[in-house]
């Protein structure tokens, strides 16, 4: 079931996704904690990182999960998701880094790397999975046309997912990966609870195609009406077509 919250602007967005993931951590001190990169999720992290500096919360005991990470780029290029989630939260809080997991996008065997991180996360459940929503309504990186049912796996990008994601790659898209590592959507459909944000105009219809579309591969996050707790949070621009 996905309950809808509309806020008015990005930063009321970030605020009511924290509320929920703020009951999960102070809850639960040795949670798992599902974790997206891109624009969308920076304000819930300053939340978590305000409320961790005020001494509300520790993530000590804690354990993440991230959706995805480009495939050949080094882990210290700034663009890698492993960097991205270092800078936009995991140095400002006091989660072990060893309990960090991002997919490995330089693996020899990708084949076999897919298979143990999916393993993994069968092995840790996730408690509350964060995710963006692509304009193409893609999740984590299962682009449009990937089974429903799909594990962690191997995906070549988009052209319209390049074209959107070369904003951090000095605007050009020949810079940005073909291919990527991702969290399939059986992966995330496993997570107990589900918090989904989207912010900007350019995201509206795939909003509205997730909540109201049939649930089919042409809108992958259409997926997430068949689980039983997600709560999607958009902003005035992403639920004008609501
Ligand atoms: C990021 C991810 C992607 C993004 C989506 C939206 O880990 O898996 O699905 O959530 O592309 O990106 P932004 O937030 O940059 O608009």
């Amino acid at each position: 079931m996905i309950v809808l919250k509309k806020a008015k602007n990005y930063e009321e967005m970030s605020k009511m996704a924290y509320s929920i993931v703020k009951d999960v951590v102070t809850n639960n001190p040795n949670a798992t904690l599902g974790l997206a990169t891109g624009s969308t999720p920076i304000g819930l992290y300053k939340e978590m990182i305000k409320d961790y500096q005020a001494g509300v919360v520790s993530y000590k005991n804690m354990l993440s999960i991230n959706l995805d990470e480009y495939v050949g780029l080094p882990v210290e290029h700034p663009e890698s998701y492993r960097s991205f989630m270092n800078t936009n939260l995991f140095n400002h809080i006091d989660i072990d880094k060893a309990n960090t997991n991002v997919p490995n996008g330089l693996a020899d065997d990708i084949e076999k790397a897919c298979k143990d991180y999916s393993a993994f996360i069968a092995s840790h459940p996730i408690d509350v999975q964060i995710l963006g929503i692509g304009g193409n309504g893609h999740i984590a990186f299962n682009e449009p046309g990937t089974p429903l049912d799909a594990p962690t796996h191997l995906v070549e990008l988009k052209e319209k997912t390049r074209l959107d994601n070369a904003r951090f790659f000095d605007g050009d898209i020949n810079k940005v990966p073909t291919h990527a590592v991702t969290m399939g959507l059986k992966d995330i459909m496993s997570a107990k609870k589900i918090v989904l944000l989207a912010s900007g105009s350019n995201k509206a219809q795939a909003v509205f195609d997730m909540l109201n579309g049939p649930i089919s591969t042409d809108c992958p996050a259409s997926v997430l009406q068949s689980h039983p707790d997600v709560t999607v949070i958009c902003d005035e621009g992403a639920s004008s077509l609501l």
